[in-house]
């Protein structure tokens, strides 16, 4: 996006780049939109693409790729081991963290469970400012478990904190000074924090944990999925940054951290993953297991095409009109909820708009799971899938009893590069109508809850039957309209 004075005064977000290629979408009567959130027991990740108008689950490998990522993928050079398109992304990704190893995996998660699987032993601990679902699934696996000391203001829903996913450094001393050392897996800092609103981090922050961690010998873990909202921001909202070099930003960053993984899904806007260290010992026990779970060391599950399009992809993510693309979109779509009312997550963070659901279904008890129950019921509002990030999202406790999130929250996601400023508007427009009958919405109850990230494939069933409230609401409110 580009910061462009309007004559008439207005603050309209410029894109930098024009559509070549669409997908068209349809926006299916309520009726039928009913039938489909039915099906789908309730859980937005088992509707169909087919349902959907506007997919705002995530921008987890659906962002527009460029031109240039397409015209690469032509030039892939596909061989089981040795491929010349391994040699371009690993040199991109050297000079791009300044680190000397990379590693490949299929995506972010493949890389946590390598990390997981060599750091965490049973009964150790891994601190970080927030965990994300995929992160404390594989600690929890290997016997660990997850501290989260982000700043108290990180888990308020209102705040003008600009580094709201910072990591509380008093409280960090603290956790050192009380576990055994060879307790403690690593230290993570997740840029961009995925499940807390995306809300990012500074460089002070991360050079602050990084001198700790030196001092005290813990290794810190980086995790980058989310680190081109980040940049945009530490370069807008650090005066130390302001219009810095993000190519000197990213370099610095990888001064500061002994491994950096990320999903390519995310960052680079590709399909794949991959894990970056300056230590000689920490990548020879991981490169171990590469061939084990993910494939030969130059592949590790990718697509060579992947591959060369994550090289364009990462190089790209360091452009600054680039990567303001996702952070203005959410802050436009807050900022014309707030102005209506709504509830949202501030200062607008990346990723997508976070709406809070325990204000909007202030009539619903954490364990009705707000945040599934307006998701779900945007759904039927709109035709617009977002996700669930609450209640839903954690798992049960060993006895049964629910692990209620710090934050109930309807994420919308924003794939980068592929809403335009109208569908933005209509994703206000109707949450807004859905605000206005909120004490509509019930709650949601499991018929089939599985063990392991139940989020992903649960079924749930509503209390009391109140989508067919909503429908009829709809239909006197907006007639014969879609
Ligand atoms: N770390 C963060 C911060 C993430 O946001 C994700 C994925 C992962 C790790 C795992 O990466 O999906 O490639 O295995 N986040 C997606 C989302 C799924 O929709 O927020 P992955």
């Amino acid at each position: 996006m580009a910061n462009v004075k309007f004559f008439s005064g207005e603050n309209i977000p410029l894109e930098m780049h024009k559509v070549r290629m669409v997908q068209r979408v349809f926006l299916k009567p309520i009726e039928e939109r009913a039938a489909a959130i039915e099906e789908a027991g309730y859980n937005t990740f088992l509707l169909r693409n087919k349902d959907i108008f506007l997919d705002m689950l995530t921008d987890s490998g659906v962002n527009a790729m460029s031109e240039n990522q397409y015209a690469a993928m032509l030039q892939a050079d596909d061989s089981y081991a040795g491929s010349e398109t391994f040699y371009r992304l690993e040199k991109v990704l050297q000079d791009m963290f300044n680190m000397e190893h990379f590693l490949p995996a299929h995506q972010g998660r493949a890389c946590e469970h390598i990390i997981a699987r060599l750091l965490v032993k049973p009964g150790s601990t891994a601190i970080m400012n927030y965990h994300f679902t995929t992160t404390k699934a594989h600690i929890v696996m290997m016997g660990g478990k997850v501290e989260e000391i982000i700043t108290d203001e990180g888990l308020q829903i209102s705040s003008d904190l600009p580094f709201k996913g910072d990591l509380d450094i008093n409280k960090l001393k603290k956790l050192i000074s009380e576990i055994d050392k060879d307790k403690i897996a690593f230290v993570r800092i997740e840029a961009g924090t995925n499940l807390v609103g995306g809300q990012p981090v500074s460089m002070q922050n991360m050079r602050e944990v990084s001198k700790i961690c030196r001092a005290e010998g813990l290794t810190l873990v980086y995790d980058a999925s989310l680190l081109s909202d980040n940049l945009h921001f530490i370069r807008t909202r650090d005066p130390e940054f302001k219009d810095a070099d993000l190519r000197d930003v990213t370099r610095e960053i990888g001064t500061l951290m002994d491994v950096i993984y990320f999903s390519a899904r995310k960052l680079g806007a590709a399909r794949g993953g991959g894990i970056l260290t300056s230590s000689n010992e920490l990548f020879m026990k991981m490169r171990e297991m590469i061939p084990l779970y993910e494939g030969f060391l130059t592949y590790g599950g990718m697509s060579v095409r992947e591959m060369e399009a994550m090289a364009i992809g990462l190089q790209e993510s360091l452009d600054p009109d680039v990567v303001s693309q996702t952070p203005i979109f959410v802050e436009v779509l807050c900022k014309e909820l707030l102005s209506r009312g709504v509830p949202v997550v501030t200062p607008p963070g990346g990723l997508g708009c976070h709406v809070d659901a325990r204000q909007f279904c202030s009539h619903l008890s954490q364990e009705e799971y707000p945040a599934g129950a307006l998701a779900a019921a945007m759904y039927l509002a709109s035709g617009v899938r977002g996700m669930e990030r609450g209640t839903l999202s954690e798992q049960r406790n060993p006895d049964g009893s629910e692990t209620l999130a710090h934050m109930e929250l309807l994420r919308l996601a924003f794939p980068k590069r592929v809403f335009t400023l109208s569908q933005v508007k209509y994703v206000a427009d109707r949450l807004t109508w859905l605000y206005e009958n909120r004490e509509l919405i019930g709650g949601l109850t499991f018929e089939e809850e599985p063990r392991v990230l139940r989020f992903f494939f649960g079924r749930l069933r509503t209390i009391g039957n109140w989508q067919e409230k909503i429908v009829q609401k709809f239909r006197a409110d907006f007639g014969e309209s879609l």
